[in-house]
């Protein structure tokens, strides 16, 4: 039986009284109460006008009339909270959409994984090693990798370290696109190193010269420069899944008279906390933010019904985004009946594909992978499925990096299971690398 919620019965702190998955056990639950208030007094990361833009655009997208770019590291961790991380995940996702826009002939929605990715769900509360059981690591913004007890006792302070380093990754970026660091005019300040030695160099210059062509073309056509194309724009998005630090940044905006989470552009709810009856419904359906949801090959129609009932009941355009993760193996059977099942509700969403989190593996040495061929199989299958059935996949939801890693086998340079050891850095999931990410967006430019 689902429970009945009414909109008067919801504020920032209604999902305490759901069972809500997912979350640490605080030895100290007075200083994780303490935290809460102290987040909860300083300033917001984001603005609600900067929310209700990226609303406009992804209910574009809904409409077949741009694209959602949606990337990042599976989880963001405090040490790589850098310069150069920062610069170089932003110089991937603008150099991506630029790739893709030159070819898909629309706008593309620029959203990093980035700016609070902290929190992991576990499938184990606990872990054990040699014997030692200690609480399982959750990210940064919960407790530390290292496998000591004090390092893994969760740790409210945390908190407010993840919305520090979250405040200098959003800053860092508003920087530097506010200083023409996106100007489209100057590509050439994204080039990444390896950029000179890729495969796929040459084709990305002559795109990227294609698109600095039309701009001088219509540019000289109008006598006036393209102001809108010197500031693109970029938005944050994670998984909110530790509710007690979205509740601490959830306002209530009078000028709006609606509540939003301030902390991010666009949270999405992950697989494995999406139960109708959650405590993470619960505090989704509150806000005002446009949202996401993942959906696996375990959600049935239902369900997946019931969440739109819940999370969209007015059918607001760009509110709800569904993020699809069934792997290259599932995506046939499953993808057309949550299609038809969204479709008999006659609710409006925006289709994106995840092709990375249905198609992890592990190898015989022990890593964690992920084959290029499935993920864009995935990708493959899921836009013919869209298109036949007269459906949009409005975008893509992607774990890369700007880094030379080795994480997931295959693309362009022919990564082997033997290549792995050389530079696997992830602490959870498997990210495409930099050429693996272009050779995607290249792809998707393409048409697939
Ligand atoms: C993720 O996006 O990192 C994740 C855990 O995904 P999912 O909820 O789809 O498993
Ligand atoms: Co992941």
């Amino acid at each position: 039986m689902t429970r009945t919620r009414l909109a008067s019965d919801w504020h920032p702190a209604s999902w305490q009284s759901f069972d809500a998955t997912q979350q640490p056990n605080y030895p100290d639950a007075a200083a994780l109460e303490r935290t809460v208030a102290d987040l909860s007094a300083l300033p917001p990361l984001v603005t609600s006008w900067e929310v209700e833009n990226l609303r406009e655009l992804l209910a574009s997208a809904q409409r077949g009339e741009a694209f959602l770019l949606q990337g990042g590291d599976c989880a963001e961790s405090f040490d790589e909270c850098t310069s150069p991380n920062i610069v170089q995940k932003l110089k991937i996702l603008l150099q991506m959409s630029v790739v893709m826009l030159a070819g898909l002939k629309k706008p593309v929605i620029r959203v990093g994984r980035m700016g609070g990715q902290y929190a992991k769900p576990r499938s184990a509360d606990t872990e054990t090693r040699d014997g030692v059981t200690l609480a399982s690591y959750r990210g940064d913004l919960v407790n530390r990798n290292a496998f000591t007890d004090a390092d893994r006792v969760p740790d409210p302070a945390l908190l407010l370290r993840g919305y520090e380093r979250a405040g200098l990754t959003v800053n860092f970026i508003r920087s530097l696109i506010d200083g023409g660091f996106a100007d489209l005019h100057h590509p050439e300040n994204w080039d990444l190193d390896f950029v000179r030695s890729s495969p796929m160099a040459d084709q990305y210059h002559a795109l990227i010269g294609q698109v600095a062509d039309a701009l001088g073309f219509l540019e000289s056509m109008t006598g006036r420069a393209i102001h809108h194309a010197r500031r693109v724009d970029f938005y944050t998005s994670h998984e909110g899944l530790h509710l007690p630090y979205e509740q601490a940044q959830t306002r209530f905006l009078e000028h709006r008279q609606r509540w939003f989470n301030l902390t991010t552009h666009f949270p999405w709810i992950g697989m494995r906390t999406a139960e109708l009856d959650g405590g993470h419904v619960e505090y989704f359906r509150g806000i005002s933010n446009p949202v996401a949801v993942k959906v696996g090959a375990g959600m049935s129609d239902e369900w997946l019904q019931g969440l739109i009932n819940v999370l969209n009941p007015d059918n607001e355009p760009g509110r709800l985004t569904l993020i699809t993760r069934f792997g290259a193996g599932n995506v046939a059977e499953h993808l057309p009946r949550v299609i038809q099942a969204v479709r008999s509700t006659g609710s409006r969403v925006l289709w994106v594909c995840d092709p990375m989190h249905g198609n992890t593996e592990t190898t015989a040495d022990g890593f964690k992978t992920r084959r290029f061929e499935q993920i864009l199989s995935e990708l493959r299958q899921a836009s013919a499925i869209h298109k036949d059935m007269g459906s949009y996949l409005g975008g893509v939801h992607l774990e890369l990096t700007g880094e030379d890693v080795t994480e997931c086998v295959g693309g362009a340079r022919g990564l082997t299971e033997a290549d792995l050891a050389r530079a696997y850095k992830t602490q959870v999931d498997p990210r495409l690398n930099y050429e693996q990410a272009m050779e995607i967006a290249m792809l998707i430019g393409g048409g697939l």
